[in-house]
């Protein structure tokens, strides 16, 4: 009888198909398949209707007992699978997860630590200071005279609820005050960085009123502005690569003397000029300079008998070179998207 061969059929599909579920989404995918409302089992109902009425009453009796036979194999399954998983803590470990992120580093924490690993492997200590930051240490240790336009080089979110006139504490506006701090409790030589946060009232695409700078400051009797340029050429070329050329272009800080700018051969173009170095084939990299005897005397190191050099950089800005980022406001943003770029 046809009919029958269905029957067999199906009992086969379904003891195969019991045999493959492993977990509580496998069994609840059978149960729908085989009892729920369109289920095959209730398909069997129309084979049942369309059947002969010599065949019917065989047929009813068959399609019965199979489904009580199909329900008991289900409930045995149902039950030693639930037993097992109960003995696993009810946590169906079967079940595929969502998928996650494994967490990484910001790109400034990076870049950050590969400047510090290299200044570490080049011989200097680190050093710290504090975000809340003395008007003394900031600026007048360092040589900014008082009411000088060159305070104003620095927008300066100053901390008005300690002395509104004296505006004595502010938001350090960079890490150079902490090698005013060093050099007062320290007797040369020394080669210290200083990373950290600083702030300025400032905010566009290139600016953010929170950055990361790296300080460097080494002091003996005998540096030398060439020493200087080698260790921020050795310092450019492990991060962007030894086929980038530096250019020391004159400048002014307050705190060193001579003063200097860093450029670097643009990383997109190799000194042809494109968009990112404005067509000159040049990105400005930092500041830097020898340590000014006017900063040395604030800190009772005699400018006779000692000299040192001096450097300071936007990490964020590095970091917007290496990975060819054209608006710092990402870094900021946390949007997720950007961060696993860098994982
Ligand atoms: N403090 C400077 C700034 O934030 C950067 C700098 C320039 C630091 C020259 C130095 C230096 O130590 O010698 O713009």
């Amino acid at each position: 009888m046809e009919e029958m061969q269905k029957l067999i059929d199906l009992r086969n599909d379904f003891l195969k198909d019991i045999e493959e579920i492993s977990n509580r989404v496998d069994l609840e995918n059978f149960r729908v398949k085989y009892f729920g409302k369109k289920s095959i089992l209730s398909d069997l109902m129309n084979i049942l209707r369309d059947a002969s009425s010599d065949k019917k009453p065989i047929l009813g009796k068959e399609i019965n007992s199979l489904k009580i036979e199909l329900k008991n194999l289900f409930d045995e399954k149902k039950n030693s699978l639930s037993k097992n998983l109960d003995e696993c803590n009810t946590f169906d470990k079967t079940i595929k997860g969502n998928e996650f992120f494994i967490s990484n580093f910001h790109p400034i924490t990076l870049v950050m630590n590969e400047a510090i690993e290299v200044f570490k492997s080049l011989g200097f200590s680190l050093a710290y200071g504090p975000d809340i930051e003395a008007d003394y240490y900031n600026f007048s240790a360092l040589n900014f005279p008082d009411e000088h336009p060159a305070r104003d080089m620095q927008d300066t979110f100053f901390l008005d609820d300690y002395d509104e006139n004296k505006k004595n504490f502010l938001l350090r506006t960079h890490t150079s005050p902490v090698q005013v701090r060093y050099m007062k409790y320290h007797k040369p030589p020394f080669q210290i960085i200083s990373p950290g946060n600083v702030y300025r009232c400032d905010s566009d695409i290139s600016h953010t009123p929170m950055f990361h700078q790296i300080e460097g400051l080494a002091i003996s009797n005998d540096i030398s502005f060439a020493n200087l340029k080698w260790i921020l050429t050795e310092f450019i070329h492990r991060i962007f690569g030894y086929d980038i050329n530096t250019r020391f272009r004159p400048s002014f800080f307050p705190f060193t003397e001579p003063s200097v700018e860093v450029d670097m051969s643009c990383v997109i173009c190799h000194g042809k000029g494109c968009r990112v170095c404005k067509d000159t084939g040049w990105v400005e990299i930092l500041g830097a300079g020898m340590v000014h005897p006017n900063v040395l005397k604030n800190v009772s190191i005699s400018p006779d008998e000692y000299q040192g050099f001096a450097f300071g950089m936007g990490i964020e800005r590095i970091a917007m070179i290496k990975y060819g980022i054209d608006d710092i406001r990402l870094f900021f943003e946390n949007d997720i998207r950007f961060l696993k770029k860098f994982c």
